[in-house]
């Protein structure tokens, strides 16, 4: 039996996607994420369709095919742009010289099953560059120039295509998966006192299936979504306009030779066939670092496999997110709890985590460990089940804030082992780079670096080659 409360608005049935949800203002949820002061669609600005009232800081909204604006709320805008743009473009030039390197190796003595295999790849990953591009479309990151690039502000780690296998569970083939997921939450919040999500911030959304469901099976009056990444805002809207999106799927395990590359159709009916009830929302592009909301503004958020992704120790997501909530708000928790930490006591286990969130002014109200099936591709020989830890905590007290932003500036940075490390590592590309004049040969290169740091030839030679590979055009 589906673990649902009953929702007041269920029979004000719309399409599914297609105009289920209405645009709704944001105003009186927004921040500025440079200064905190109160955000607002701003109708006379220049530039800006959002404006700080207090620091007059104007950011983008970006339109999408059906009309709808995803806010760009990155603390600055302009070299927000420059990133994503920086990172587009590289992927635009590596997935043209992959496909350069199928046309190439048909040059070569394959047997006839290779050559078929290489033929549809390299069509398959020339048409995903097409796709990408129409889909970023919107965000003209093409032509964003560098000239911002040295303000980068944007974790490294996140790119175009990182999480894309969440994509196509979301939207093509995890149906199954992504209904156990909102199930185990929806008994979770069954066993609360919870009824009403009123207005859910989801942190992380990634192409936003998730939430999509809680939309459906819960009482929720407006559902935010943020996420860094510009591809998922997009998908997002064309599954909540009712578009259907063609992209491929490139399995990292193809179960055989004709799942190398798979073309599907993402849409929102793959999902579900349930429509939302009265509930409207947006999706919102910004850094977690720089949360452009209000304190206090959300009854409901919901961190769908986030908090351990993040570099930063934990502590400051739990004031992050206690900061977010109303008092009596709800934290719903889901994912794993793998903390990765250069601090051994930082590396929390499940019970430790619970432990800090109470701490954090969090009261567990309810709990559940699940083994849920995890990126099960009917195109991958790889599938995983993970014990998934939920939790559904309320917001019972205040915390201390412990965010990076306030440590002490004068006091000395540690010289921690991963720092010395990385210092010689950015030295060494520093080095080698700024070694090349356009006359330098590789050999000579590697001379200068074998000298200054004792290397043996061969080694010299390996590293200058791996170094200029990955910074090469
Ligand atoms: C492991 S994925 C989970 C996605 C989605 N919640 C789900 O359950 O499928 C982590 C998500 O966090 C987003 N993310 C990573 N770093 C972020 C940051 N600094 N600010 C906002 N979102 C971030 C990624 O783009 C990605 O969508």
């Amino acid at each position: 039996m589906s673990a649902v409360k009953e929702k007041e608005s269920a029979n004000l049935i719309a399409p599914i996607g297609a105009d289920s949800f209405s645009p709704v203002p944001l105003d009186d949820l927004l921040a500025c994420p440079a200064c905190g002061g109160d955000l607002s669609s701003a109708q006379n600005t220049t530039e800006g369709d959002f404006r700080c009232d207090n620091c007059a800081a104007e950011y983008p909204g970006i339109t999408m095919p059906d009309g709808s604006t995803v806010p760009w709320l990155f603390v600055h805008p302009d070299a927000a742009f420059a990133e994503w743009g920086d990172r587009y473009n590289r992927l635009m030039h590596e997935t043209r010289d992959e496909t350069a390197s199928y046309v190439n190796a048909l040059g070569g003595d394959v047997s006839s099953l290779t050559r078929a295999r290489l033929e549809r790849h390299g069509t398959a990953l020339e048409a995903f560059t097409g796709q990408l591009e129409e889909l970023l479309e919107p965000f003209d990151l093409r032509r964003r120039t560098t000239e911002n690039l040295a303000r980068q502000q944007l974790s490294k780690a996140q790119t175009v295509t990182s999480y894309m296998a969440n994509v196509f569970r979301d939207w093509a083939w995890g149906a199954e998966e992504m209904h156990a997921s909102a199930e185990v939450l929806n008994e979770l919040i069954c066993q609360t006192s919870l009824d009403d999500l009123g207005t859910m911030l989801t942190l992380g959304a990634g192409p936003g299936a998730l939430p999509f469901l809680l939309e459906r099976s819960q009482n929720v009056a407006r559902s935010i979504k943020l996420d860094i990444n510009p591809l998922f805002a997009r998908i997002h809207a064309a599954m909540q306009a009712g578009e259907a999106v063609d992209l491929y799927e490139f399995p990292f395990a193809p179960l055989d030779e004709s799942n190398t590359a798979v073309l599907r159709r993402l849409q929102a009916s793959n999902l579900t066939d349930q429509n939302c009830g009265e509930c409207g929302g947006g999706y919102v592009l910004g850094d977690i670092s720089d949360l452009p909301f209000r304190a206090g503004a959300f009854d409901t958020v919901l961190t769908p496999w986030l908090i351990d992704i993040l570099p930063q120790p934990v502590d400051r997501w739990l004031v992050t997110v206690n900061r977010l909530l109303q008092p009596g708000g709800a934290w719903i928790f889901t994912g794993s709890t793998s903390f990765v930490s250069d601090d051994p006591v930082l590396r929390f286990s499940p019970e430790e985590f619970f432990e800090r969130a109470q701490a954090f002014g969090f009261t567990i109200e309810a709990s559940d460990y699940s083994t849920l099936p995890y990126l099960h591709s009917p195109a991958s020989a790889h599938r995983r089940y993970e014990r998934v830890v939920s939790f559904v905590a309320t917001r019972t007290g205040e915390c201390a804030d412990v965010s990076g932003v306030k440590a002490d500036r004068s006091a000395p940075v540690p010289a921690t082992t991963a720092m010395q490390f990385a210092c010689s590592n950015y030295m060494l590309r520093a080095q080698i780079l700024g070694a090349v004049n356009g006359k330098r040969s590789i050999s000579e290169i590697a001379a200068a670096i074998a000298h200054r740091y004792e290397l043996d030839g061969d080694a010299a030679l390996q590293i200058v080659e791996q170094i200029l590979n990955q910074h090469g055009e």
